[in-house]
């Protein structure tokens, strides 16, 4: 696979090829059409041709594309054929939640640590990695080769504790406190925001009411 710059659109995309192509490969379906594939993901088939040609294209005219090989191509471009290790920071509701769900570590998204400031968490364990003090994150870090912070603390606390993660070399953060940071460029950040969804499913539900006089 060449060096292309593939956009930011079709990377947001790529996931939910790689979850309807895991979906047909457990069903047992070794090839599909665009169209079959258009109809199942309500995505036009078309696009479906554009995105794939993004990678030099999967599929053979009038022979589909092979699932198992697509499937395998979008997990190495997703980076997820390989193991990502991550820490929590903030072992409370959202710190737990994320910890507890075991599926993240099938697209090998290992969790490796748990720190919080909270002594009374101190001995409490999720799916057993135990919660650490917050202190014990820098040796930590020395100690494990960490690739994703994921911060789920307060924003007050967001910004030292990103520092300290990219001091000791974690180029990825996944941030789920309200707060933009502002961290070297070679450092990534995805932003997570619910509420944001929730809004937008807002915005359609009104909509919706508003076309159909409810
Ligand atoms: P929580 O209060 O249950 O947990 C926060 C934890 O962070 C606590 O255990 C606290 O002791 C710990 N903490 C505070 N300062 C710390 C520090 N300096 N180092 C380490 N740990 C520290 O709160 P919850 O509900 O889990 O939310 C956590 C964060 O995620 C909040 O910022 C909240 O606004 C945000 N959030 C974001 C969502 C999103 O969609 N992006 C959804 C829900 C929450």
């Amino acid at each position: 696979m060449g060096e292309r710059q593939i956009s930011q659109a079709v990377i947001r995309r790529l996931p939910r090829y790689y979850r309807y192509l895991g979906e047909l490969l457990e069903n047992g379906v070794e090839r599909i059409s665009s169209n079959e594939l258009s109809k199942r993901m309500k995505v036009t088939a078309s696009q479906i041709r554009q995105d794939l040609n993004n990678f030099g294209g999967f599929g053979q005219q009038g022979y589909g594309y092979n699932v198992k090989y697509l499937h395998s191509e979008i997990g190495k471009i997703l980076g997820i054929d390989k193991s990502n290790h991550m820490v929590i920071i903030g072992a409370g509701n959202l710190g737990h939640a994320l910890a507890n769900y075991s599926a993240f570590e099938k697209r090998g998204f290992v969790l490796d640590g748990m720190f919080d400031v909270n002594p009374e968490l101190v001995g409490m364990e999720v799916r057993g990695i135990p919660v650490q003090m917050i202190d014990e994150l820098e040796p930590f870090l020395e100690s494990h080769q960490i690739d994703i912070g994921v911060l789920t603390i307060p924003k007050s606390a967001v910004v030292e504790i990103a520092n300290i993660l990219v001091k000791h070399g974690v180029k990825a953060i996944w941030n789920f406190a309200h707060t933009d940071l502002n961290l070297p460029d070679d450092v990534i950040v995805e932003n997570v925001h619910l509420s944001e969804s929730l809004m937008r499913l807002s915005y359609n539900i009104a909509r919706y009411k508003e076309e159909h006089n409810k």
